[in-house]
């Protein structure tokens, strides 16, 4: 710093004098400049280098205490999994990234690294194949644990190793082989045309060389005029195979890729609901999907572009050896060597970039679904700013990785520059070819200019080699998914089966159905040591409206999933019309159940499709289940979703809608209110007409406003038709309009009867009513009426439910007196009107 300003003190020394030269030679301006530059540049960027990294550790001080925290409570835990392991090498590495330093992570890391070689030996042991492969695959991200990993071990995994990559091999090809053979006239004439294609560009090259070559040496006219015409010929011709070459892959290839993502598509849909909660995660699922759409390219256009450039390079190559076979010799020594080193290079940074790619893809599943049905739970717990922050460390992460694979990239170009030598060489060893006379100094060119295309066409055929090592994992798992069986659910190409029994009424349309379970045990996949249904009994007879009520989690919803056999139980019977459930066909049987919960699912569709979803409109192919119904012109709106609408109460806010009938719903489209969505979920179930209703807590989380017309569409729902009624409630003010009541405890059914016997009992039912019933008073106490609790507000009050010893009805004068009780008398009244046979009907009583 001294020199430099020394010698700018003394150039300005030297100006103000006038001794120097004005003005300054370039090269001392040039000098000066860059010394100032220097001057300057230095100190600014050693600032603001600074106060960049203490605010980057300020904020990383706070995430590598965390961070810290985590492994600590890991490796006390010491759990020998893989899972626990994959767990706590992210965590090490996420400490590296936040600046922990070295002399923290490396006892960590030795730590790590046993525990992957222990938890691999016994993986190995116990042939848990998952296991070896991530923890194989963990070895090799944290070199340290091969150290701890003994010599037989490493044997064994090498073995099985070979033996894995034998077995995708093997299923990938019954991947392909398969639909191929459906295609193969296609697939063949692609391969055929691919050839052509490859021998066509080699001629190419010739016939423009002549005529460069004509016009160099003056030998302009025929020669010249011959040339250019055969160069054009052939480059039509080219495009031509071009143009037919895509015309066979889109009907080949593309035609097996269609197929391929359908048959994906409807294993994902079809699977059991096990395989969804214990192997495949939504972001497997898009991850997988993804890698379907461009399976296709990756494993059928490449082997075909694959023989199109091996022609090419054969007619390249035939070419070159009639020019000189001793040049073609001396390069062709040096190719492999090249080839090999561009190839190890390539594949490492494929590697790299497949890795990163898979990580962003479950990340872009995540940011979808938190912006998505996920948003107002964010925002409800306060957690926009955790939420952001995580996206910002990913973003952080990806821009790390990209520069990582950048740098990758930069050195497996480098041996890009192992063409270029052989180039030289070429031209050394021919100029020494053309002295002897052995050829002329035009063929050299000529020679050259051909080798170079061949060696570019030679780097492309490598580069197809890693693309298709990089499809191999995601069709392996693609092919495990299609190879999963499914013990409940059929496959889309099978027809629904119509049980033999099942008869029709008059109107063709099915009777209800009696419901019974027979001492059933339920557990979970996910949790299959955690029985959450414990000998569960009872009988719900045809047509008869039944309430399951129960403390939170005792298993209602369980019950209404297994009555549409989602499940399959673990002991026990279920008993559909006195079948065993398993006897019918679960699309059947779902066709005639009625589902009304309080999440209501809306389509990205439009009203219409949103209302006829799984009756006739909705165009399944499978039974016809209602056939009197006339044929809808498109665009028009069906009669009958009209008059589910009507019934269901949404009709006039439908029609206010800006394409009313038309109008697209849910994700991208007109969003609606809880209620109108409600109401269109009852219309969906008027327009279904099921033999069976499952109201699983229909009547919660309802505004003040939209509750009224709720309440009426349900009670249109109800007397729509003869139906059996299953309701789960909550607010045992809400089933007072149900014939008995199945009453549930921890997964057992503590008692069943009607209001009435229950109370008498003086059990848990009755513990329910006098709490629920006492908080109801508090609430008036406190000024809290019940109109002004959320969802409350005109039910019936099970307090003035006033019950006679020998009839369950309740009187009319004191349903009036309700205050908001107008709105169900109409249909509260016939329902507590039934006679007490149906009641009795119940298992035990
Ligand atoms: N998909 C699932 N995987 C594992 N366990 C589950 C699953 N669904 C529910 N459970 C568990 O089963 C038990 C019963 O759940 P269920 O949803 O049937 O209760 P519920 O009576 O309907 O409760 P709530 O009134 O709160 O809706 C709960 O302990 C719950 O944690
Ligand atoms: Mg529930």
């Amino acid at each position: 710093m001294q020199a430099i300003s020394n010698s700018l003190i003394s150039a300005g020394k030297d100006a103000v004098k006038g001794s120097a030269s004005w003005p300054p030679p370039v090269k001392t301006v040039l000098r000066q400049g860059v010394l100032l530059c220097i001057a300057v540049g230095l100190p600014i960027g050693a600032l603001l280098y600074d106060s960049q990294m203490k605010g980057k550790s300020a904020q990383n001080a706070k995430e590598r205490h965390r961070i810290a925290g985590i492994i600590r409570s890991m490796l006390i835990q010491d759990k020998k999994d893989h899972v626990a392991c994959q767990r706590l090498w992210t965590a090490v590495r996420d400490a590296k990234e936040v600046g922990t330093g070295d002399e923290r992570v490396q006892p960590w890391r030795e730590e790590l690294g046993k525990r992957i070689a222990s938890t691999l030996a016994l993986a190995v042991e116990g042939n848990d194949s998952e296991a070896v492969a991530t923890l194989t695959n963990l070895m090799e991200k944290e070199p340290l644990s091969t150290k701890y990993i003994p010599e037989p071990l490493r044997r064994r995994l090498h073995t099985i190793q070979t033996e894995a990559f034998r077995k995708k091999l093997r299923t990938v090809l019954t991947l392909v082989i398969g639909p191929a053979r459906a295609q193969l006239k296609w697939i063949l004439l692609n391969i055929f045309v691919g050839i052509s294609q490859g021998i066509v560009r080699s001629i190419k090259l010739t016939y423009y060389l002549k005529a460069a070559d004509a016009a160099r040496v003056g030998r302009g006219g025929v020669e010249l005029l011959e040339g250019l015409l055969a160069t054009l010929v052939v480059y039509v011709l080219e495009c031509l195979l071009d143009v037919l070459q895509k015309q066979c892959a889109n009907r080949g290839a593309g035609e097996i890729s269609v197929q391929l993502q359908r048959r994906l598509f409807a294993r994902l849909l079809t699977a059991d609901c096990s395989f969804h909660e214990i192997q495949y995660k939504l972001a497997d699922k898009v991850y997988l999907l993804r890698e379907a759409a461009t399976l296709d390219q990756k494993l059928l256009r490449l082997p075909i572009d694959l023989a199109s450039t091996v022609a090419s390079l054969g007619a390249r190559y035939y070419a070159l050896g009639k020019m000189s076979t001793r040049l073609l010799v001396a390069c062709g020594l040096f190719v492999p060597i090249s080839s090999w080193l561009s190839t190890k290079a390539e594949l490492w940074s494929t590697q790299q970039r497949e890795a990163l790619r898979h990580r962003v893809e479950c990340r872009r599943s995540t940011d979808s679904r938190i912006l998505g049905n996920q948003l107002l739970t964010v925002r409800s717990f306060v957690q926009e700013r955790i939420e952001a922050e995580h996206f910002e460390r990913f973003l952080r992460y990806k821009i790390r990785e990209e520069s990582k694979a950048t740098v990758l990239s930069a050195i497996a170009s480098l041996a890009q520059l192992l063409p270029l030598m052989g180039r030289l060489g070429a031209l050394l060893y021919g100029s020494q070819l053309v002295s002897k006379g052995w050829m002329t100094a035009i063929q050299l060119e000529e020679f050259v200019t051909a080798h170079d295309i061949a060696t570019s066409e030679l780097n492309s055929l490598k580069s197809m080699v890693p693309s298709l090592w990089a499809a191999m994992e995601p069709a392996a798992r693609i092919v495990e998914v299609l190879n999963t069986s499914s013990s409940i659910e059929r496959g889309l190409n099978e027809d629904i089966q119509l049980p033999p029994w099942a008869q029709k009424d008059k109107k063709g349309e099915y009777q209800p159905f009696s419901v019974e379970f027979k001492d059933v045990w339920f557990s979970y996949p996910s949790r299959p040591n955690t029985p959450v249904l414990r000998g569960v009994s009872f009988m719900i007879k045809a047509g008869a409206k039944v309430a399951v009520v129960g403390s939170s989690g005792s298993g209602k919803s369980t019950v209404l999933a297994l009555i549409q056999r989602f499940y399959e139980i673990d002991k026990g019977t279920i008993l559909i019309d006195g079948r065993d459930i398993r006897e019918y066909d679960p699309r059947w049987l779902r066709k005639l159940v009625a589902v009304v919960s309080q999440r209501c699912v809306m389509f990205p569709r439009d009203v219409i499709s949103n209302i006829s979803l799984g009756s006739h409109h909705s165009g399944d192919q499978g039974e016809e289940l209602k056939g009197d119904e006339e044929v809808s012109e498109p665009h028009s709106i069906p009669t009958s979703i009209e008059n589910a609408a009507k019934t269901a109460y949404a009709a006039k806010f439908i029609e206010k809608l800006p394409e009313g009938y038309h109008t697209q719903l849910g994700e991208g489209g007109v969003g609606l209110s809880g209620g109108q969505q409600q109401r269109i979920a009852i219309a969906r179930a008027i327009e279904k007409r099921p033999s069976l209703l499952l109201l699983d807590e229909a009547f919660a989380n309802l505004d003040a406003s939209s509750e009224a017309s709720v309440l009426q569409a349900l009670k249109a729902l109800v007397e729509a038709r003869p139906q059996t009624i299953v309701t789960v409630a909550h607010q045992l003010s809400t089933i007072a309009w149900s014939d008995s009541i199945i009453c549930m405890d921890q997964g057992v059914v503590k008692e069943i009867g009607t209001h009435s016997q229950l109370m008498k009992r003086n059990g848990i039912y009755k513990q329910m009513y006098v709490k629920q019933t006492a908080s109801q008073k508090g609430n008036r106490r406190r000024g809290l009426s019940l109109s002004s609790i959320p969802g409350s507000r005109g039910r019936f009050d099970l307090k003035t439910q006033t019950v006679s010893k020998n009839d369950d009805a309740v009187p009319e004068e004191d349903l009036a007196k309700l205050p908001d009780l107008k709105l169900l008398r109409a249909f509260t009244l016939p329902v507590l009107r039934r006679s007490r046979s149906d009641v009795l009907s119940l298992c035990g009583n």
